[in-house]
């Protein structure tokens, strides 16, 4: 009987090729399923653990290190590094392991570029352009490819209705319908038509969930939130970029309702899994294992890891615990090992489709093609950065025509942020180099050669205050401190505003400043560049504010004094040539915002799609007993979807093809689009849902479609949409997921604030 199993083992062993050598990797032209179940039968439970763990390479693991880890099968990816040779090294020590040679994937954070850097993720969601965000996505991912990564922790899709959150600035701003279009644009483009491409990467849809809700805006704090508001505002984004067909999901770092996201089953088991049928991997964010102890619902690692790992983290970032304290979960029975091969089950999926099986080294290509010079000029694609980069700057107001400027006469170029190659590539700036960036100040100086003179001043630091200086420098080197005292700067300043025919000045925030752990509690622009403006506007000189920040400020004061202002974020590696290009008229601004500008910090959360009150603010018609503060104005400064252009439009009525929608059908909304200015240009045509009696309060205004239009001057266009019962449906209290037949309201406009409005029933 013994011999008849061992034989029939045996002829298994031999009839199987995928089983028949314990110690080699199986054909590569098996289906995915089929080389990944016999992958994982020669595995270890030591190896299996090994593919569980993604590591940081910096200062707590240096490359010796993590050379150990390698050699000891402890790592399944690895990020952070971004150099061909780097990367060839490791994978070299991967294909030299002595039995199964599994290769390590490689990623990084390539948020708005890899090299070549584009505007922030909330500039890039400002030209309400899906094109030009796939133009961005497409570049991100050639470059990362080529310095031979395989995979981006991107998209981010948190939506954020508080930018006291230093993260607004890699989002896509507030909104449910626009952060899901451009989530799933970005997945596609990045991923391509395979993630396994040469010049694809595969995406990490992040993070999940929730993370843009955290209580004050105070970064990783906690999130809680109702059922109804989580389904219909803040998981749909997710849920688009995932079925965009993302290979990865980051799990974020707070807590929903009491369970963090790492220890949260009901997520990422019953939610992401069972009712949204994703089948990629699931990835912690840094170091969130060790931290479900602080959370307290861990009382030690053991107890961290089993939680993490039946919740279903698959993959560990940056912390041992799974490495150290599996093997004795699993010999005590307290992790099943079926667990633990479902996990390593999506590492290895993931790596198939990254076509890694196939060719481990298939971004890296031979030794020999390796670039000299990683930061080569001939890597970057400039000229796209330079059109995607116009396209997202917004102008906020333009009085008697401040802008575009003339290419003549003297301009004065002033603030801490006009000539900083560091702040206009943003935070996240992946492999891109400052000083390969254009700041406003050589913008404008290419764009005016010799036909009109510059003059340059600082003007005043980002900020005077020490701590503030040292926050900023905590990592690295981020602000240069001119030593002069506030009073010097400004005199200089002055002085150039005194000789120049139009003042402009780049001021707003540092990069830092709008990055993750970098919650504010006032919006205002720091002091140090408000005692410049005032001064700046004490000369009576045309005044034009550049702003460069990575959320929305508190601009009332601003916006008194200054004659135009143009939102410009951090703009990208291009980015001064881009202002240039829009100052001078040379691009007529099209971007719209996409989260609104609150006036002072106390209206936070502020937002266009809020419910309606019992008791609403008139401001035509004022009431003590309704809902507004009384030592402010009701409403944002700037709202949702606002952009000026240096030419006017006109919205005709809005017509519908029916006066009634059937469930099932459909209806076309259309306006006629007037561009009545004399200029050719673009702007953006949105239109707004109103359900205006459900079961539940629904909201004032919710974006169901959009369309960037150009129109030459004078020129009309017929502007349709198609509408049906899908853009009509929200979660009832039951957590039913419907459209209730009634009235609604449709509008169109050119922001969220002017509309035109129609009727319709849905039957
Ligand atoms: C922590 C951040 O929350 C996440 O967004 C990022 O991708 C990881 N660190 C890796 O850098």
């Amino acid at each position: 009987m013994k011999w008849l199993c061992s034989i029939s083992l045996l002829a298994s062993l031999t009839l199987n090729p995928a089983l028949a050598d314990n110690t080699q990797l199986p054909s590569p032209n098996l289906p995915r399923d089929a080389y990944v179940n016999a992958l994982l039968q020669k595995m270890t439970l030591q190896e299996k653990i090994g593919q569980l763990r993604l590591i940081s390479v910096g200062p707590e693991n240096p490359k010796s290190a993590i050379r150990e880890m390698i050699k000891n099968g402890q790592v399944g990816g690895i990020f952070n590094t971004v150099t061909r040779q780097d990367i060839r090294a490791m994978q070299d020590q991967a294909m030299q392991l002595p039995r199964l040679k599994i290769p390590l994937f490689f990623a990084y954070d390539i948020i708005h570029g890899q090299r070549t850097i584009f505007p922030i993720s909330l500039g890039l969601a400002s030209s309400w352009n899906l094109d030009t965000v796939a133009t961005s996505g497409r570049i991100a991912a050639y470059e990362g490819s080529e310095d031979g990564l395989n995979m981006t922790w991107a998209p981010m899709v948190d939506i954020s209705r508080d930018p006291r959150w230093g993260r607004v600035s890699e989002g896509l701003g507030e909104d449910t319908f626009l952060t899901s279009q451009i989530g799933r644009t970005l997945v596609r483009s990045i991923q391509g038509a395979h993630p396994g491409d040469r010049h694809a990467l595969m995406t990490t849809v992040k993070h999940f969930a929730l993370y843009g809700a955290v209580e004050g805006g105070r970064d990783y704090n906690s999130v809680d939130m109702s059922p109804q508001r989580m389904f219909d505002d803040y998981m749909p984004p997710y849920k688009a970029a995932l079925d965009a067909g993302s290979g990865g999901v980051m799990v974020s770092l707070n807590t929903i309702n009491g369970v963090p996201a790492t220890a949260n089953a009901w997520l990422l088991k019953d939610i992401l899994r069972k009712q949204w049928h994703f089948s990629g991997i699931t990835i912690s964010d840094h170091g969130a294992i060790k931290e479900l102890i602080k959370h307290g619902v861990a009382s030690d690692p053991e107890q961290a890891v089993k939680i993490a790992l039946n919740a279903g983290i698959n993959m560990s970032m940056s912390d041992e615990y799974y490495d150290r304290y599996l093997p004795g979960l699993v010999k005590r029975g307290e992790v099943k090992e079926h667990e633990i091969d479902q996990a390593v089950r999506h590492v290895l999926n993931v790596k198939y489709d990254m076509g890694l099986f196939r060719d481990p080294y298939n971004h890296l290509g031979p030794v020999g093609s390796d670039p000299q010079d990683t930061n080569a000029e001939s890597r970057l694609h400039r000229d796209a950065a330079r059109q995607v980069a116009r396209q997202t700057l917004v102008l906020l107001k333009n009085r008697l025509q401040t802008l575009p400027l003339k290419k003549q006469g003297t301009i004065a170029v002033v603030g801490p942020l006009a000539d900083s190659q560091r702040d206009i590539i943003g935070s996240w700036s992946a492999a891109g180099r400052p000083k390969q960036s254009v700041t406003l100040l050589q913008g404008m100086r290419n764009a005016v050669g010799n036909k009109a003179t510059i003059l340059y001043a600082k003007g005043a630091n980002i900020t005077n205050h020490q701590d503030l200086v040292a926050f900023l420098n905590s990592y690295d080197h981020a602000v240069d401190v001119d030593p002069r005292t506030p009073q010097v700067m400004i005199d200089e300043a002055v002085s150039a505003a005194r000789k120049a025919d139009v003042i402009v000045a780049a001021v707003g925030e540092s990069q830092g400043m709008a990055n993750e752990a970098s919650s504010r509690t006032h919006l205002t622009i720091p002091d140090s560049q408000r005692q410049l403006i005032d001064a700046l506007k004490a000369t009576g000189k045309p005044l034009v504010l550049v702003l460069m920040n990575g959320r929305p400020l508190a601009l009332v004061r601003e916006n008194q004094q200054a004659d135009a202002m143009l939102e410009t974020w951090f703009s990208g590696t291009e980015g001064g040539n881009a202002i240039a290009d829009v100052l001078f008229g040379d691009y007529n601004p099209s971007g719209k915002l996409p989260i609104s500008f609150p006036r002072s910090v106390g209206q936070i959360p502020i937002y266009y799609n809020h419910l309606p009150t019992g008791r609403p603010y008139l401001a035509e018609k004022p009431d003590k007993y309704t809902s507004h503060y009384y030592d402010e104005a009701n409403g944002p400064l700037f709202p949702f979807g606002f952009g000026l252009s240096y030419t006017t439009f006109s919205v005709s009525d809005v017509a519908l093809s029916n006066p009634t929608l059937k469930p099932d059908g459909s209806m076309t909304v259309s306006v006629t689009l007037t561009n009545t200015g004399h200029r050719d240009g673009g702007t953006v045509a949105q239109l707004y849902i109103h359900d205006i009696t459900a079961s539940v309060s629904r909201p004032v205004k919710q974006l169901k479609g959009f369309q960037p239009v150009f129109l030459k001057a004078g020129e009309s266009k017929r502007i349709t949409f198609t509408l049906d019962a899908n853009a009509l449906k929200f979660y009832n209290q039951q957590m039913i997921y419907a459209a209730e037949p009634g009235d609604f309201d449709v509008m169109v406009g050119l922001d969220s604030a002017r509309v035109k409005t129609a009727r319709f029933t849905l039957l």
